[in-house]
């Protein structure tokens, strides 16, 4: 039987997951919007793409949650995007009633499944669908790490002309901009980037990653960035399809690795059929920890807004 991922907000980002995730032929999809005809319209556009590139998979689009019913994934992307100037965090109570209701919607139709949340602000979002949900934490995941990660890949990659195969990056904490790109763990081919590039080059590329949303964000003018973003979500799915205990920054519920609790930060998690299968914890110097905990704070405040 194949599987079944249903996106909740099929506006540039949803599509677009859908896009990516039907030429990987993984499973059928499921597009919900609220605004009517517009999921419709584009899951039959890409329905009708499937024969040229010769896919497989059932996309659907739909007003009512209950075409969602019986997902093996959830993706939430459904909310406001940012507008120029305007912080992920303006986002904050809008979105948070989008999501609970997208989570109360969707869990009654599919028990059983993963929630992969993209809505901003992501940490606080994916807090969210699980306290609205009552989920193990281990099926909810935010998505931020693989596109920050992804962004830092594609600048080293520009500023050294080297295959983007080579280049492995890590950016942990918070999806904003005091996330942690870590620069000690990330490497071309083996080579510590600290090694292969200047430190003011380095500087460069880790300041354009933290701010790599808005610098989307203020090109586009009226939306935020969805290529990338939309990729990851189609990396993480597929990591949980097929069992791939494949390891990718993203947020996890923590429950005291790097020392924090009760907060979804974006961390090393290994995904598998269960969702998040393990978090795995770096040995940080002091100054890389004071940093992940400046990150924290700003989500943990957040966190502390909703009442939940
Ligand atoms: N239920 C379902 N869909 C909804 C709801 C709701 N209650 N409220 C809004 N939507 C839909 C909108 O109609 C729109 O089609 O969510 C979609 C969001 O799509 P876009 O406006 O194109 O925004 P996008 O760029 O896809 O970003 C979505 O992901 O990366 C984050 O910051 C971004 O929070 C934003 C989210």
């Amino acid at each position: 039987m194949k599987s079944k991922v249903s996106i909740i907000g099929a506006g540039m980002t949803g599509s677009t997951a859908a896009h990516w995730l039907a030429e990987r032929e993984i499973a059928d999809l499921v597009l919900v919007d609220v605004v009517e005809g517009m999921p419709q319209g584009k899951a039959l556009d890409l329905q009708e793409a499937l024969p040229v590139i010769g896919k497989d998979v059932s996309v659907t689009g739909s007003n009512d949650y209950a075409a969602t019913a019986g997902s093996d994934i959830i993706v939430i992307t459904a909310g406001l995007p940012r507008k120029p100037g305007m912080s992920r965090d303006d986002l904050l109570f809008a979105n948070t009633n989008i999501v609970k209701k997208a989570t109360e919607a969707t869990i009654q139709y599919s028990p059983d499944a993963i929630y992969i949340v993209l809505t901003n602000p992501l940490d606080v979002m994916a807090y969210v669908t699980l306290k609205t949900a009552g989920l193990d934490p281990h099926r909810v995941i935010g998505q931020a790490g693989v596109l920050d990660s992804a962004r830092m890949r594609a600048f080293v990659s520009m500023d050294l002309g080297v295959s983007i195969e080579n280049i492995h990056c890590y950016v942990l904490g918070g999806h904003g901009d005091n996330m942690v790109p870590l620069t000690r763990a990330s490497n071309v081919a083996g080579i510590p980037l600290e090694d292969i590039l200047p430190a003011d080059r380095l500087e460069a590329i880790v300041d354009r990653t933290r701010k790599g949303g808005g610098e989307i964000v203020s090109l586009l003018k009226t939306g935020s960035a969805y290529y990338a973003p939309a990729a990851a979500i189609a990396q993480m799915v597929e990591a949980i399809l097929k069992d791939k205990h494949l390891i990718v920054p993203a947020a996890a519920y923590l429950t005291g690795q790097y020392g924090l609790k009760d907060i979804f930060f974006g961390v090393p998690v290994q995904l598998g059929r269960k969702g998040v299968e393990k978090v795995y914890e770096y040995q940080l110097s002091d100054q890389e920890m004071a940093a992940l905990k400046k990150s924290a704070e700003g989500v943990k405040e957040n966190i502390a807004k909703l009442n939940f």
